[in-house]
């Protein structure tokens, strides 16, 4: 049998418990996991008890008293907390998804909170976009139009108009991506369902003329095809979307071109 071991360092080790500066009268533990590089060693879950009646309904209204009250060394990315930046992005619960829209009266017992999974980790919540923005850049998502602009805009009719929704409404949170185990494999070629979904949004815009070079650029045994329509990108979505189906939507036009 293969023995696999875990990285050095990698096991969470548990943490500190921090009560509320004054006595709560609704406590609800938040189970939070802690690492930074200047500490180094192993990441830690710390808890912290924050009183629900004197705290906003959100995951992330938890996160900032924390912040503000217990420990101001707590950090995390968060902008608009309402559910459109994509910054607040993190596993809560088990589920990847944005902190500003998720209840903490949806979670049963102590509200667990981890980075997004299988992301290097900068510090506590905060993981490194880097690889992630430049395959999102990779699928050059702006418009490719190629005949001379009109005095007016370009025109889409309501239909053509309609072909983008379920794709411009993402936030580029990367819930999606990080919750897709061909992506945690081979996240350094499979460009994984948020950049992906990204592309079609392109693809089908009724505007955009580079159509067959985005095909030719996606038609790669690791770009696209690493996905096996395992579909927890669909069911994470904190915005409601189906990253699989536009996934299958380029696969589809990719041999219905060489019919
Ligand atoms: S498809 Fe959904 S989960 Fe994926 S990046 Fe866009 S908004 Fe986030
Ligand atoms: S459907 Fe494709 S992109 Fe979505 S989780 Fe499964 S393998 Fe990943
Ligand atoms: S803070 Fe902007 S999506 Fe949560």
């Amino acid at each position: 049998m293969v023995a696999i071991a875990l990285p050095r360092n990698s096991r969470v080790e548990p943490g500190q418990r921090h009560e509320p500066p004054r006595p709560a009268k609704r406590p609800r533990e938040f189970k939070v996991y802690r690492w930074s590089p200047e500490r180094g060693g192993n990441p830690r879950l710390d808890t912290f008890v924050v009183d629900l009646d004197d705290c906003g309904p959100m995951v992330l209204d938890a996160l900032i008293k924390i912040k503000s009250e217990i420990d101001s060394t707590l950090t995390f990315r968060r902008s608009c907390r309402e559910g459109i930046c994509g910054s607040c992005a993190m596993n809560i619960d088990g589920h990847n998804t944005l902190a500003c829209t998720k209840a903490i009266e949806d979670v049963q017992g102590p509200v667990a909170v981890y980075p997004l999974p299988h992301m290097q980790v900068v510090k506590d919540l905060v993981v490194d976009f880097e690889h992630f923005w430049a395959q999102y850049e990779s699928i050059q998502p702006w418009l490719k139009n190629y005949t001379p602009a009109p005095a007016k805009e370009r025109r889409q009719s309501p239909e053509e108009r309609s072909k983008l929704d379920g794709l411009y409404e993402c936030i580029l949170c990367a819930c999606c991506s990080t919750s897709c185990p061909s992506y945690w494999w081979n996240g350094d070629r499979y460009l994984g369902p948020a950049a992906l979904l990204q592309a079609y949004r392109w693809i089908a815009d009724s505007r955009d003329e580079a159509t067959a070079e985005r095909l030719d650029e996606l038609e790669d045994p690791f770009k696209l095809y690493r996905c096996h329509t395992i579909m927890n990108c669909t069911n994470t979505c904190p915005k409601g979307l189906n990253p699989a189906k536009a996934i299958a939507e380029i696969k589809k036009l990719i041999v219905e071109r060489r019919l």
